[in-house]
């Protein structure tokens, strides 16, 4: 049921079996470098700094109404300078004050399955719920605003993401937008709506010093602090511009991605109903009837990280990773990627790789992460649920804090259930989502 990899790159596979695991192919006029082998990964990470690594411009192009110039697609000094004020934004102190964003937003959606249950239908498409409810959490702790103003901003964000990825793209192939006019424009038009909205949250949050205190403790607030702590240092800021984009990032970059570590979790805690049982055994022996949330408590949830760990395994919501390359890399010295060259590394590839992680790779077994965080893999480049190297994903802090909070309350309040309606069928849509939803079967406990 696991084995997924034929499911959702059908190409690469059949590929792999006939030219390895590192093979050149081309998109359009754009060739990319297939990476599934950690070792070559390691080589030519090794001779790259994470500043040197180029992002591919075909996708920069084809994705810039929902990313900007935000961090995923900045690149060298630009890049360093961006991530040095982001990235403290996440430590674990700072993200301590959005829990009980995270939890207000999760129990709004409780109510809502509660209400529906009682009427009589526990069958909850379970991945919609939580992609909407991720959408508000991220909303509220990124620019702190509840209601309608999120709530606006959100479904235009969501609207976006609809248009650019529910409609066929023509990435490498030359004049390609040219094909999709109508869809381009009505992409550009609604990207401008969003920074008009988000300009004016962020002017009014400048401006605005009275909000000054509570603002600090969302992503907003956490960066104005940082920004203002950069002006001065290095003598340059992020504009208000750059930081419309970075909020525009961290909502494409932060709630699907979370909301489906969450469902495929939840897919496979129905599926495997013992390691359910373990975790709210876990739960209940941490937390009690502690009602609050305790950073304590979460951090003690060993056998939840475990799950976590192996669900973005089986699972990953970032199912690749691309690079470009700015310059040549030498790798072995008899190899050389030219410069420009396009690099797409298969993580559902490696993660599903029996010679890296034995012959029950396709199982659900989170005991394999009991004492090693790389689960037991045979190369430590072959497990990259949050990519790799300077680049790494700069929320993941983020997100492991939504991720434990969301489901010790679920599972406080809930069993699950696969629904009879359920169709296994993981597919990429841009992230690694379940093609017709995740319908469960939830009792109250
Ligand atoms: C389970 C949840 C998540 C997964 C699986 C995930 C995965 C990833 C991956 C694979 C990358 C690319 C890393 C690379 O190129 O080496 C990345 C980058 C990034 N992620 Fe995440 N992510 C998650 C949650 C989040 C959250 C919650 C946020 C922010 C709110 C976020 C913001 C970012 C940003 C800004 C980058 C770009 C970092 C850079 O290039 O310096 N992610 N993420």
């Amino acid at each position: 049921m696991h084995d997924i990899h034929a499911t959702v790159f059908p190409y690469f596979s059949r590929w792999q079996s006939s030219h390895g695991k590192i093979f050149i192919y081309w998109l359009g006029t754009e060739p990319f470098l297939y990476i599934a082998d950690p070792e070559f990964l390691k080589k030519m990470s090794t001779e790259v700094l994470a500043k040197k690594w180029g992002k591919p411009n075909v996708f920069r192009n084809d994705r810039n109404p929902m990313f900007g110039n935000g961090l995923i697609m900045v690149e060298g000094n630009e890049w360093v300078h961006h991530r040095h004020v982001v990235a403290p934004s996440f430590s674990p102190l700072n993200l301590k004050a959005m829990g009980s964003m995270i939890k207000e937003c999760t129990e709004q959606m409780m109510e809502r399955w509660l209400t529906q249950i009682n009427s009589g239908n526990s069958e909850i498409d379970v991945e919609k719920e939580i992609i909407a409810t991720a959408g508000e959490i991220i909303a509220t702790s990124s620019f702190g605003m509840k209601d309608e103003k999120a709530r606006e901003i959100c479904e235009k964000l969501r609207e976006l993401q609809m248009i650019l990825f529910k409609t066929t793209r023509y990435v490498g192939v030359p004049f390609g937008k040219w094909f999709n006019t109508k869809k381009t424009l009505e992409a550009r038009k609604l990207g401008k709506e969003i920074d008009k909205l988000l300009l004016n949250v962020i002017t009014n949050r400048k401006n605005n010093s009275n909000n000054k205190e509570k603002g600090q403790e969302d992503l907003l607030g956490l960066l104005l602090e940082a920004n203002r702590k950069v002006d001065g240092k290095f003598g340059k800021t992020l504009s208000t511009r750059e930081l419309v984009d970075e909020c525009k990032t961290f909502f494409f970059a932060g709630h699907e991605t979370t909301a489906l570590a969450i469902s495929w979790t939840l897919f496979l805690l129905a599926v495997h109903e013992d390691w359910q049982i373990q975790l709210r055994d876990e739960i209940r022996e941490l937390a009690g009837d502690n009602k609050e949330i305790d950073i304590n408590v979460l951090s003690g949830l060993k056998k939840m990280k475990w799950v976590m760990n192996e669900a973005v395994r089986l699972y990953p919501p970032a199912p690749n990773v691309q690079r470009q390359a700015k310059e040549d890399i030498k790798v072995d010295n008899n190899f050389t990627v030219p410069s420009g060259t396009n690099i797409w590394i298969d993580v559902v590839g490696m993660h599903h790789d029996p010679t890296l992680w034995g012959d029950d790779v396709n199982e659900f077994r989170p005991e394999r992460f009991i004492d090693d965080v790389n689960g037991g893999c045979n190369h430590k480049m072959g497990y990259l649920p949050f990519g790799f190297g300077g680049r790494m994903c700069v929320g993941r802090n983020l997100s492991f804090m939504e991720y434990k909070i969301v489901l010790t309350l679920l599972l406080s309040r809930f069993r699950f259930k696969l629904s009879p309606s359920y169709q296994h069928s993981p597919a990429i849509m841009l992230s690694l989502r379940p093609t017709h939803g995740l319908p469960l079967i939830v009792e109250t406990l």
